[in-house]
Parts: structure tokens; sequence; C-alpha cells
């Protein structure tokens, strides 16, 4: 449905844009995937669509086309200070969080071609650091104890008494924030991608947690990534290794969080996977990976500037403007060729078995190219959901869920897809824990 809502003072439509839609309004809400198979068929592999505000910009709709963008870093550019819409935007804009407020930052999201390079350098060798064991234990050891506050009740609400605690506990553990000020952050993570007036609040008070880390780093560096980061030979400084943080806190730990909670919610409600728990035949794998392709946390990613005039798809479109990462549109592109002879050997890819593409992972929700989510921490993000997800199917006997589905509300972004709220119900339990070191407040 073309948007009607009103104009911000000063930007035009062009002619491209006058019938485009809303992203983020109802149909997008209800299903986002259909406006995008609608929007691919309407329009091919680029579509243009406009943002709150009648803001005009081009959204990627096929896996060819996101990889195109992607990889070529000179003509789709990253810093968004080259959109040259973003001087006529006001500040309180509900998208600039996700988008780099129009002010300069001198962080590792925003940096392009070797400054890029050695920032995403420094911080993967950070990340790599991390001992998987140790990382995978207090994933096991924080699950658990989350899980035993809800057990004994026989009722939980997962997203927030789980999915949005984990990942948090556990990247401030490896980052090696103290745990007075990891409690607050889901709060403020979660106000900032809420689209709405908040979200600039909620950004600047990660953004102390993140100061106050990097304090205590200078004056006591310990064996976490903050510290390593900040002894790097790059040599960063006070403000720069905040900045690199905060993108990787904001970048880990809503993602993860609404990766628990999608593949709960599959395992939940497919009748394949409900199957299976029933039989306690868990196939915890399979409905991850089936999540990293059809429902995949990271839905539309902002996002790249042309750097010049460019076609793409059937538009021809202009220097200055935005192009939105459409990565749930390419996971499920209706082109990709189910033979795997065909799948593109330039693709960050595992073989692909015989099945067919979606065996292999090609998917795109951690994107592509070199500004793509390092491979550390993908690896991390694995470690965190699988073990959030094989906990609870462990720990609750009987887990389902305490609503219709119908009922159920996911977040109104449009960047991401995750629930709102995921009540469950199971037998009453009570998890007999060890000594819960390093978790004083629990
Ligand atoms: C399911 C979990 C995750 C998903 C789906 C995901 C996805 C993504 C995506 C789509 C991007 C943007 C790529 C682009 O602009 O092309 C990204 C970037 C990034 N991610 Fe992840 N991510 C996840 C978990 C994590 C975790 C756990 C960490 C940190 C430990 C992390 C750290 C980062 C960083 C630092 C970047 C910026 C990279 C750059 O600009 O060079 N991500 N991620």
């Amino acid at each position: 449905m073309p948007d009607t809502s009103p104009a911000i003072a000063g930007i035009a439509v062009p002619a491209s844009h006058q019938h485009a839609p809303l992203l983020g309004d109802g149909s997008y809400q209800h299903d986002a995937g259909g406006v995008f198979r609608e929007l691919y068929q309407a329009h091919g592999p680029i579509a243009p669509v406009l943002l709150p505000g009648r803001v005009p910009a081009w959204l990627t709709l096929d896996h060819r086309t996101l990889r195109r963008v992607t990889e070529d870093t000179v003509t789709f550019a990253r810093n968004t200070l080259r959109w040259r819409l973003g001087p006529l935007l006001p500040s309180d804009w509900p998208l600039w969080p996700m988008l780099g407020g129009g002010q300069a930052h001198d962080c590792l999201l925003y940096a392009e071609g070797e400054a890029h390079r050695q920032r995403a350098g420094a911080l993967s060798a950070a990340l790599d650091a991390v001992d998987h064991g140790e990382f995978a234990a207090r994933c096991q050891h924080i699950s658990e104890h989350l899980l035993a506050r809800v057990a004994p009740a026989g009722a939980a609400e997962l997203m927030a008494d789980y999915a949005l605690q984990l990942p948090v506990l556990v990247m401030s553990w490896a980052l090696g924030v103290p745990e007075e000020d990891s409690r607050d952050l889901p709060a403020h993570f979660a106000a900032m991608l809420s689209s709405g007036p908040e979200a600039i609040s909620g950004r600047q008070r990660a953004r102390e947690v993140v100061e106050r880390l990097v304090a205590r780093v200078r004056r006591r560096p310990g064996a976490d990534v903050a510290s390593r980061l900040a002894e790097h030979p790059l040599a960063l400084s006070d403000r720069q290794l905040a900045e690199d943080l905060l993108v990787t806190y904001i970048a880990g730990h809503i993602t993860t969080a609404y990766m628990i909670g999608n593949t709960a919610w599959l395992m939940l409600t497919d009748d394949r996977f409900t199957d299976t728990l029933r039989r306690g035949r868990l196939s915890v794998s399979d409905a991850l990976h089936e999540v990293r392709w059809n429902d995949t946390p990271t839905q539309v990613f902002a996002g790249r500037i042309t750097t010049r005039v460019t076609e793409l798809g059937n538009y021809r479109i202009p220097a200055g403007d935005l192009v939105l990462l459409g990565l749930a549109a390419a996971n499920t592109d209706p082109t990709l060729h189910p033979d795997p002879a065909n799948t593109d050997p330039a693709l960050d890819s595992a073989p692909a078995p015989a099945s067919g593409v979606r065996d292999c992972r090609a998917y795109l929700s951690y994107s592509h190219g070199p500004h793509s989510c390092p491979r550390p921490a993908r690896d991390l993000s694995e470690v965190m959901a699988s073990t959030a997800i094989e906990v609870l199917l462990d720990a609750l006997p009987g887990l389902s869920l305490a609503c219709h589905d119908s009922q159920l509300r996911w977040a109104p972004t449009i960047w991401m897809r995750g629930l709102l709220a995921l009540p469950v119900q199971f037998a009453p339990t009570s998890l007999s824990l060890g000594h819960p070191k390093g978790l004083p407040w629990m």
C-alpha cells in the first residue's frame, strides 16, 4: 500500500518512489516475507521503499544483488555520512540510531577501506582468542541459572526471562563488563532498536556502560575481549575502543537473543520439531539452520550509500542514495537454484550436499563481504544459541507454548524479526545448580 504518512520538510519523494510502500507499516509487521515477495514481483532485485517521514531508500531483494552490493565497497560505501538526505533529517528521526545519527563516528561499523580492514582485524583477533570451551561452559552455567529462577513456577516468558538475558550476560563476561552494569543492558538495547523516541536515550545509556568498561581496562586490564582490543598494536584511542566495543555488544546481543527466540518458537510450534521433542530426539542444529535460512533475526540491515550513479536491477540509482540490505529476502530468494552444482563458489559456504542449496551455509543472515559479521563473532553466536536451546529443552519437562501462536507479537522494527514475548508452560521442577561462581546476584 502506498505511504501517505506526513513527509519531512525538505525531502522530496522522487518519481521512482511515488508509489513505494512504507517499510515497517502494518502489512510489513504482519508479514515482512510477503512484502518482500510482492516487491520482488513488482520491481525485480531492487525496489524503491519509503522510510518513516517519506524518506526514500532502496531495498535489495535477491541473493545475487545483495552479494554484489556487499562485495563492491567502492560503489556501495559504508559511511552513512555520504547519504545526501542525511543533513535534511531531524536529529530525532527514529531510524537514526541504526544509521549513524548523521554524525561522524570513528568506529568499525562506518570505517571504510584500509581503516576498516584494520579495525575489523583487531576486533576479530580479540574475539578469536575467546576460549570456546570456557565460553560454552559459561553459556551453560548462565542458562541453567536463568531457568532455575522460573522452573518451580511451571510457566515463564522466555524472551524476558531467558533469550534477552542470556547473550547480554555471556557477552558481558567475554567482553569484561562487570555484573552490575550488564543487568540493565538488555533494556537499553531494546529501547535503542525500538524505532521509537526512546531509541536515542537507549543508545546513550548503553554507551555509558561501555565507557566505564574502557576506563576499567585502561586501569586494570584482564583476560577479556576489551583488554585484548585495548592492547592490540593498532593502539585504539579510548573513544575508538568504546565505539568498537559498543558495536560488538549491540551487534551480538539482540541478534543472538532473537535467534534463540525464533528457534525456540519454531521448535514449539512446527510439527516436525514438536514431534522430535515428544520423542526426545531433539534436532537443535536443524532448527537453528532453518531459522538462519527462513526466519533470520536480521531481516534488513542498514545500509550502503551509492558513491556514483549505478545500474542495479531495473533501476538507475543516483549517487548518495541509501541502499538497505535485504538479508531475509536474499535468504528466501525464489531464484536460488536447488541444484548444488549451481551455487556460487564465491560464497562463503560449506559444500552443498545433494539435497540442495538450503542444506549448505549460503544463507546471508550474517551478511556478506568485508563488512559482514566477523567469523569469530558468528562462531560465538552459534555457541550461545545452540547452548541456550539445548539447556532449555533439557531443563524444562513438557515444554509447550502457553498461548495460541496467533497471539504472539513480534518487535515493531523494520530491521529485525524477534518476538516481544514467548509465554511457555511446563511441569514445575527445581534445577540443581553448582556453585554460582561469577554470578553473585543470581
Ligand atoms: C545470530 C547472531 C548474529 C547475527 C545474525 C549477526 C548478523 C550480523 C550482520 C547482518 C551484520 C552486518 C553486516 C553488514 O553490514 O554487511 C553484522 C555485523 C557485525 N556483527 Fe554480527 N551477528 C550476530 C552475532 C554477532 C555476535 C555474537 C557478535 C559479537 C561477538 C557480532 C559482531 C558483529 C560486528 C562487530 C559486526 C560489524 C562488522 C563490520 O562492520 O565490519 N555479531 N552481524
